[in-house]
């Protein structure tokens, strides 16, 4: 990894995170992939990657995620940066869905890690990751197989998906806003309005604005190219701007959060009703503790 000059990241985290990670077992892997040959799979010639995207090392990744060490070392890593437990986090993402969606969409899916559990959750329903790096998309594509779970995925913006509108009943991106400028993350909700049927739920998962404002130190740690713009933002306000209603943001874990909202029917007065739902309710009680398909590093 191409890392910059005496970061906390460079200094401290990375050599011990790599430290716990079985290389070994990574590079067998990431040799047993005809990498350029599999993302052509997915690779689209009318996607045009934006320069806010490619211009940024992320994690300290050289050339951010196009390339295949960022798809062989994003779950290794993710798993000691997401505290508590990486799984919990994305159980909270699960248990906030308040729709039963027949057509989901993961938007910046990466390697699928909330993907698969959505698939999980929902197993009736289509379920779409989309992500610009199409060397992702061939990571988050072995672990749908390997788990036996039928996901699509496709290589696109999140901010201008290409699909049709009124498509989807769920809408999610998790751990994706951090990573992008402001401007993006309010066109990636104008999108999701657009996606979404009257009814529909958009969720983000994310780092804690409110934690991030607070502790500046936090911005620096993960080389993360815009993550102090995120933590000055609010994606509850971004959301409400972007016509969503029901609008509510918990914090997870005190150093993460989860956005919602509803895509909610007008009325003839022009009053909004984010309570009539176009897809069914999901009771809580529906919900089970699934394994997490987020600590599959190799299979
Ligand atoms: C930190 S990873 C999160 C991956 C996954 N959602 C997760 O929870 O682990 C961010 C992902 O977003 C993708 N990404 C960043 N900007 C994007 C955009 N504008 N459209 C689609 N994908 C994007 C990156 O390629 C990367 O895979």
């Amino acid at each position: 990894m191409a890392v910059g000059k005496n970061t906390i990241w460079e200094r401290f985290l990375s050599p011990v995170i790599g430290s716990l990670i079985d290389n070994e077992r990574l590079r067998r892997y990431a040799d047993s992939v005809d990498w350029e040959k599999q993302s052509d799979r997915f690779r689209r010639d009318d996607v045009v990657i934006p320069a806010y995207y490619s211009s940024q090392n992320f994690h300290g990744i050289s050339g951010g995620y196009l390339n295949y060490n960022a798809a062989i070392t994003y779950d290794p890593i993710t798993q000691y940066v997401t505290p508590p437990n990486e799984t919990w986090v994305r159980q909270e993402l699960i248990d906030a869905i308040r729709v039963k969606p027949r057509r989901i969409l993961d938007l910046g899916c990466g390697t699928a890690s909330t993907t698969l559990m959505l698939k999980q959750a929902f197993p009736q329903a289509e379920v779409i990751g989309l992500d610009l790096s199409p060397y992702m998309l061939v990571r988050a594509a072995h672990k749908a197989e390997s788990t036996g779970l039928d996901i699509k995925f496709s290589h696109g913006k999140a901010e201008a998906t290409g699909f049709p509108a009124n498509n989807f009943d769920l809408v999610t991106a998790s751990l994706l806003f951090h990573e992008i400028p402001v401007t993006i993350s309010q066109a990636i909700l104008q999108e999701s309005f657009r996606l979404l049927r009257v009814g529909g739920q958009v969720l983000v998962l994310d780092g804690n604005q409110k934690a991030l404002r607070q502790l500046g130190w936090l911005n620096d740690i993960f080389e993360e190219p815009y993550i102090r713009e995120y933590g000055a933002g609010s994606v509850d306000a971004e959301m409400g701007a972007a016509g969503f209603t029901a609008v509510n943001t918990k914090n997870v874990w005190w150093v993460h959060q989860i956005t919602t909202g509803i895509k909610a029917i007008f009325v003839a007065d022009g009053t909004k009703h984010s309570n009539i739902r176009q897809c069914e309710p999901t009771a809580q009680e529906d919900f089970q503790i699934f394994p997490s398909p987020a600590f599959d590093t190799t299979a």
